[in-house]
């Protein structure tokens, strides 16, 4: 074998078994991890969720999301060690920050988010390619971890469907530049984003923060009425996403409440947000050390609780 060939083949071979540093070097286009897994992350039970068990939930919805685009999931409990988090980390492809309702500093979705946007910013600065995703709280929560501060404020948004805003450059945004045409018109004029937050961040706080405002590029807003806020918006040099809105929602939530909107162009929203998202989740080459250690941390070994036709998240998995 001709010299250069050999040296080809031999970071190849180094991307599929060795460290994510040298995956990076020998990465090119054609070669994508086309077996992703996700990592979502759980937290706290509401004291109100008379189906819960244990003291931990991921909504199932999240996890179809992700299964529906071509990922496999992995839920990351909290009340780990670092340790513990760490090893999740360079095991996974990408991490999905979901909606609910726990304290963005306090709490312990707030203290793993925190260990995994770390470990996450000194990946990408080492050249690892890895992808982070928030949805509603996870959208708040990395403003709070950007900010390193909370600069979130109430709006008027519990249960309504809005049509995005979409700025000047979210049709060349990483995020939105591969949607077909017409679903980029459809998110733009008609009320297809599920809107269910009571804090957002405003237009105002984030112009005013130096620290969001260079991390940051606002892809879309919206407004209730009083308070211009962000409701998409993506990195500028990490492959990190955010939407406010609910994209999960549409094809696997059911509760029959105003915003909840189920339209053909709202699921392919849905779809085209998790595709792209998975897409990302390719570009990382991390690994569990053993097909067996991996089997053991899927999603697989966990079944769904159904909570009824009226409830807010139509099934979740629970953890101890
Ligand atoms: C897990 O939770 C317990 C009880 O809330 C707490 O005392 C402990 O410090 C937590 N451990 C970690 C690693 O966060
Ligand atoms: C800006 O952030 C502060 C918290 O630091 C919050 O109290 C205030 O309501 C926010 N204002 C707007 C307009 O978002
Ligand atoms: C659609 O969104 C607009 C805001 O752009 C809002 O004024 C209107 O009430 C919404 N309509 C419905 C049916 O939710």
């Amino acid at each position: 074998m001709p010299r250069t060939a050999a040296a080809v083949f031999a970071v190849l071979i180094a991307c599929l078994w060795c460290s994510p540093a040298l995956c990076a070097v020998g990465r090119t286009r054609q070669q994508l991890n086309y077996r992703p897994i996700i990592g979502v992350l759980a937290q706290e039970n509401l004291p109100w969720d008379q189906f819960a068990r244990g003291s931990s939930y991921i909504a199932a919805s999240y996890v179809k999301y992700l299964e529906a685009a071509g990922a496999r999931v992995v839920p990351i409990r909290i009340n780990r060690t670092e340790e513990e988090y760490a090893k999740i980390f360079n095991s996974i492809n990408g991490l999905l920050l979901p909606g609910g309702d726990v304290d963005l500093q306090t709490s312990q979705f707030s203290r793993a988010a925190k260990i995994f946007y770390n470990l996450a910013l000194k990946a990408n600065d080492a050249g690892d390619y890895f992808p982070i995703w928030g949805t509603c709280q996870g959208f708040q929560q990395l403003t709070v971890l950007t900010a390193n501060k909370n600069l979130l404020t109430l709006t008027d948004t519990k249960a309504v469907a809005l049509p995005l805003t979409l700025t000047s450059v979210a049709p060349s945004s990483r995020l939105f530049r591969n949607f077909p045409k017409d679903l980029l018109r459809s998110l733009a004029n008609e009320n297809i984003t599920a809107n269910f937050h009571s804090w957002s961040l405003s237009m105002q706080n984030y112009s005013r923060n130096a620290k969001l405002r260079r991390f940051y590029k606002i892809l879309s807003t919206n407004s209730d009425g009083k308070k211009e806020f962000i409701s998409t918006m993506e990195a500028n040099h990490y492959p990190f996403y955010a939407v406010q809105w609910h994209p999960e929602k549409s094809p696997f939530e059911w509760v029959d409440k105003p915003g909840m909107v189920h339209s053909v162009s709202a699921v392919r929203a849905s779809f085209y947000t998790a595709s792209f998202f998975v897409s990302e989740a390719m570009k990382n080459y991390h690994h569990y050390p053993s097909p067996d250690e991996e089997d053991k941390a899927l999603i697989y070994n966990f079944s769904p609780v159904y909570r009824g036709f009226d409830a807010v998240f139509v099934q979740n998995y629970y953890f101890d």
